[in-house]
């Protein structure tokens, strides 16, 4: 039965989006309509049961925090950022990297005279993260191309995901400490989790059937 209201999807931009439609698919939703060429904002699959926004990864939480979204798919990365109220029920196994803090091969924080500087996308995570190890950060916030904060002198290290490491190869990087595993999660607005159970349990049982 088709119902009034639609359930909403927030999808994130970017690499994540694909993988993310493929196992909307495997549910059995018809995601014939978000693989057409547009500049829409808010799709529907072919019945109209369920509506799909697309938005910036680290806005998925928000959408799904404040219900303009009942689900989303987001990296785990996002959620340690942007810390929101949401449920996050399954790890989707795919979009899988590691946080860690990487910088020239041998930097190490112990001849340091000073705060150690710090580039990131990750700028409350990484915060929180040396506040527990009680080492004195001075945090530069950036949005991409990371890796040039140590090349061109702008910082000690980052803070940020690898995945393939190339990109740390390629600038004569290495990765220095592990923080933690990354991989892309389903999360669920809890108000609607309770309001929308009929739709959206079943919805995770099959996605965690096929992940
Ligand atoms: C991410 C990340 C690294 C790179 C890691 O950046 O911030 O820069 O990918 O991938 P690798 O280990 O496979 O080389 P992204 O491609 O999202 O672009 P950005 O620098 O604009 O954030």
């Amino acid at each position: 039965m088709i119902q009034s209201t639609p359930i909403t999807f927030a999808l994130p931009k970017g690499r994540l989006a694909e993988q993310a439609i493929e196992i909307l698919e495997q549910c059995g939703i018809d995601c014939a309509p978000l693989k057409l060429e547009t500049r829409k904002l808010v799709l529907s699959d072919g019945v109209g049961k369920f509506r799909f926004i697309f938005v910036k990864p680290a806005d998925v939480p928000t959408y799904v925090e404040r219900g303009a979204a009942d689900l989303g798919v987001v990296g785990k990365d996002t959620l340690l950022e942007e810390n929101k109220d949401v449920y996050e029920p399954l790890d989707l196994k795919f979009g899988a990297c590691r946080m860690c803090v990487a910088g020239f091969p041998g930097f190490s924080t112990a001849e340091l005279s000073r705060n150690l500087r710090v580039a990131t996308k990750y700028a409350a995570f990484a915060r929180a993260y040396y506040q527990r190890k009680g080492i004195g950060v001075d945090i530069i916030k950036l949005n991409g191309s990371v890796e040039l904060g140590p090349v061109i002198g702008l910082s000690d290290v980052i803070v940020d995901i690898v995945e393939s490491g190339k990109t740390l190869e390629a600038n004569g990087l290495c990765v220095l400490e592990e923080i933690c595993p990354i991989s892309a999660r389903l999360v669920v607005n809890k108000v609607s989790l309770k309001t929308k159970s009929a739709d959206i349990l079943p919805l995770i049982e099959k996605i965690k059937g096929i992940v």
